[in-house]
């Protein structure tokens, strides 16, 4: 799964001055691994960090560190130590980096040369899922149609034009609609409908040929919207319905919100959260 992750992170400044916003923590959990268990629950195992020369510590959470699993264990914590030992066992990583911030086209081009197989899984990490179902009902969709699929929301009319759009070409069966054609962020009332892009692609693996041959497009950046066009005008392609949990983490406030509800997850923490916030 490629995970774009060489963005500046200018939102969470001056947090993100010198931590990349990926490895903030959801509770003591980095973003990143959220999306990463996402992966690894749909049966990726293969992950491509598409990383920045001013984002080292991305590479070095990918690093497997088997003294400090050790260090851990030797404390006790079977348990973290599990986790730690998770990294480069569990999954290995694969750190490409983008040399300007071009678009996320670009960025998902640049993992062109480490990614084999007929399809790829592309996960933003400014989306933190709950679980992965809705990952893995689109592999499964992919692998039943032959081609590529996303994973949609739905949203009122007058917020389509901060996303990507879907324009379907049937209606929505089962959680799954077929799809016509894509508009990256259209002008305000012009939406083909409130079915909106939510970060999670699988794709096949010609997406990097319609990368490679994507003209700048929407805010003078490689789109990937622009790129699933073209696949879209010729083989199939769905979108998948997300009926799970969802936080956009890509602003300070959706992140506090997204650490609140995930730390809720924990019936203890829950309890200390709730009496926190109604004590005066
Ligand atoms: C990107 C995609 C857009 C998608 C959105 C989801 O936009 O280009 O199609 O709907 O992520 O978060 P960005 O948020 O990077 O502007």
């Amino acid at each position: 799964m490629v995970i774009p992750a060489a963005g500046m992170g200018t939102r969470f400044l001056p947090a993100t001055k010198a931590v990349p916003k990926e490895l903030l923590p959801l509770g003591d959990t980095p973003a990143l691994q959220y999306v990463i268990d996402e992966a690894l629950g749909a049966g990726i195992d293969h992950i491509v960090l598409v990383s920045s020369a001013h984002k080292p510590a991305i590479a070095e959470y990918a690093r497997p560190d088997p003294a400090l699993v050790e260090t851990v264990r030797r404390k006790g914590d079977d348990a973290l130590a599990e986790r730690l030992a998770g990294i480069g066992r569990d999954w290995r990583a694969t750190v490409v980096f983008q040399d300007a911030p071009r678009g996320l086209g670009h960025a998902v081009g640049c993992a062109a040369d480490v990614v084999d197989g007929d399809a790829v899984a592309v996960a933003l990490p400014d989306e933190v899922m709950g679980d992965a179902t809705l990952l893995s009902r689109m592999v499964q969709v992919c692998g039943d149609t032959g081609g590529s699929v996303v994973g949609f929301m739905t949203v009122p009319m007058e917020q389509t034009s901060a996303y990507g759009v879907i324009d379907p070409a049937g209606p929505l069966v089962d959680g799954v609609v077929p799809v016509a054609d894509l508009v990256e962020k259209p002008a305000a009332g012009t939406a083909p409908s409130g079915h909106i892009l939510i970060g999670r692609y699988v794709l096949t693996i010609d997406v990097f040929d319609e990368i490679a041959s994507t003209a700048p497009g929407a805010g003078g950046e490689i789109q990937l919207t622009d790129a699933l066009r073209a696949q879209a005008a010729r083989s199939p392609f769905h979108g998948v319905l997300n009926t799970g949990p969802r936080w956009d983490t890509g602003t300070p406030l959706g992140f506090l919100l997204a650490a609140i509800d995930i730390a809720g997850r924990d019936p203890e923490v829950a309890a200390a959260v709730r009496a926190h916030l109604n004590s005066d």
